[in-house]
């Protein structure tokens, strides 16, 4: 029974997309829905952890009992997942879509099309990653847990993310992305660093994937009152 098997923990959750702007009106986007950083929310809260929400752009409402921290970019994201993360989180899962690129110039006026002129090429720079920085620095007790998309290879690209992340567990989505996003079921695979066999959670409910996900954060908790 783990009913309240998360109750006296905090776990920090990032949900959806991030929009990076390019001028006061446009940003470039992806189609994540937030469906899933909200299943992990609402499981969460109902076995009794203690939940912060960084959510970028969700169209959902709040799930009740959780601490919601809205954001845009992925460098707000950055900031608020970092001090959730050190408010005493036992875990972080990071379900977000977090753009891997923004634009080089944030225009403070909107771009106009100039007659004659052709566009502007929009040049990109690389944002943080912030699973890979939750990884890479020491985070005794605390369980990182990251998303990936993969298409084919599930299990070997899987692997090399999750070595390359540091994290501990890694949900590897095993289709594409029209069958992920936007819909409430989802199929995945969760990968674990120490070594552990590969968990296969069949087509289901967000719900159901997530359940398993925190199954697995649990089991790799330290015991209730351990430092
Ligand atoms: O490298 P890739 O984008 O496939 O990794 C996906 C995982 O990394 C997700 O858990 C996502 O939230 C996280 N991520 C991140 N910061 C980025 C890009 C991805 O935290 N800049």
């Amino acid at each position: 029974a783990w009913e309240r098997d998360l109750a006296g923990r905090h776990v920090v959750v990032s949900a959806g997309g991030t929009r990076e702007a390019l001028d006061p009106v446009r940003f470039l986007g992806n189609r994540s829905s937030g469906l899933q950083g909200y299943a992990l929310a609402r499981t969460a809260v109902a076995r009794g952890a203690r939940v912060t929400l960084v959510a970028a752009n969700v169209a959902l409402p709040d799930p009740a009992g959780a601490r919601v921290v809205r954001v845009e970019s992925a460098e707000d994201m950055r900031k608020a997942v970092l001090a959730a993360a050190d408010d005493g989180a036992d875990a972080v899962v990071m379900a977000a879509a977090v753009a891997d690129f923004r634009p080089a110039d944030y225009r403070d006026a909107k771009i106009k099309k100039t007659p004659g002129e052709g566009p502007e090429p929009i040049r990109l720079v690389q944002n943080p990653d912030i699973l890979a920085e939750l990884g890479a620095r020491p985070h005794p007790g605390q369980v990182i847990v990251g998303f990936a998309a993969e298409t084919h290879d599930v299990l070997a690209n899987g692997r090399a993310k999750l070595a390359r992340k540091g994290c501990d567990l890694l949900v590897v989505n095993q289709v594409g992305a029209e069958l992920t996003f936007g819909r409430p079921d989802n199929e995945a695979v969760v990968l674990a660093a120490d070594g552990s066999a590969p968990v296969q959670v069949p087509r289901g409910p967000k719900e159901d994937l997530a359940d398993v996900i925190w199954d697995q954060v649990a089991a790799r908790l330290a015991p209730p009152g351990v430092p």
